[in-house]
């Protein structure tokens, strides 16, 4: 931990992409509890965005339109912890996606969260005393789950931008931390039949482990019990995860 910024989540400046349900949603409600002064919620359709908290920003940005990126940067310049939370999982099996299905997992879950980083970059380095970035990952960034291996692809892909951009970033006193939930009682995995967190207890559990400066954050029970597995076995973990 020595010589590494760590984030006060009080008085911290937020923005949380894809912020008007799910798990994006639950972060701004968590991120208020803890005394953020100013979250701005940013959604592709704003009018999605309902907190009545006078700290709350509603922005407009959809994470793969490099203009509303540029557009946001400029409105949102006093953020200092920019959450990456913004995701769709689209293409599922990687034997019968179509190729467009897994584009559209990798143009938001992999270039719109490396554009977002670029484009606040600026923003982030000017932030008194240091900033932090969160991107939300999945267990599926460190093993894939074959049901849906092309977002499991895309999550992977990102966590690999997440360690490449670490060192660079922090040389300018920003640290980018990894989020992985196992699975979130949202709109992403409803059709599916297994056990999910609540977004409201994966999003505390996400910003204290920001507030701890985990470098990796495994947010609810089953991403602690998959995380314990991949930090002994990375073989047993694929194993665990091609078997369910
Ligand atoms: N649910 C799970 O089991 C689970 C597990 C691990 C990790 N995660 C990750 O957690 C994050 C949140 O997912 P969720 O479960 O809350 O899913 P969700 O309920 O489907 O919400 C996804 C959010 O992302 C937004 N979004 C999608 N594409 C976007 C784009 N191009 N630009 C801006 N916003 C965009 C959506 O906006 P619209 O309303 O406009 O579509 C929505 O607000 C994702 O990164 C996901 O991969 C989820």
């Amino acid at each position: 931990m020595k010589g590494r910024y760590v984030m006060k989540i009080q008085g911290s400046v937020a923005l949380v992409t894809g912020s008007n349900r799910g798990l994006g949603k639950a972060l701004v409600s968590a991120l208020l509890e803890a005394g953020a002064a100013k979250v701005y919620a940013a959604a592709r359709d704003v009018s999605k965005v309902t907190s009545s908290d006078p700290r709350v920003v509603p922005l407009a940005l959809d994470t793969s339109k490099p203009e509303q990126i540029a557009a946001a940067a400029r409105a949102a310049g006093d953020v200092t912890l920019l959450i990456n939370n913004a995701g769709v999982s689209t293409s599922a099996n990687v034997l019968t996606a179509s190729q467009g299905a897994m584009e559209t997992d990798f143009r938001t879950n992999v270039f719109g969260t490396l554009a977002v980083v670029k484009g606040f970059l600026p923003v982030l380095e000017r932030a008194p005393g240091g900033a932090t970035i969160v991107n939300v990952l999945s267990l599926a960034s460190l093993g894939s789950f074959p049901a849906l291996g092309g977002y499991s692809a895309s999550k992977a892909a990102s966590y690999s931008i997440t360690q490449a951009l670490r060192p660079e970033l922090r040389g300018k006193r920003i640290e980018i931390l990894a989020a992985f939930p196992g699975p979130i009682d949202t709109d992403m995995v409803k059709d599916l039949p297994i056990p999910k967190t609540s977004p409201a207890d994966v999003a505390s559990a996400v910003l204290a482990g920001v507030a701890r400066g985990e470098e990796d954050i495994f947010p609810d029970p089953m991403a602690q019990q998959m995380g314990a597995l991949w930090s002994k076995s990375p073989k047993e973990y694929e194993r665990a995860f091609a078997s369910m």
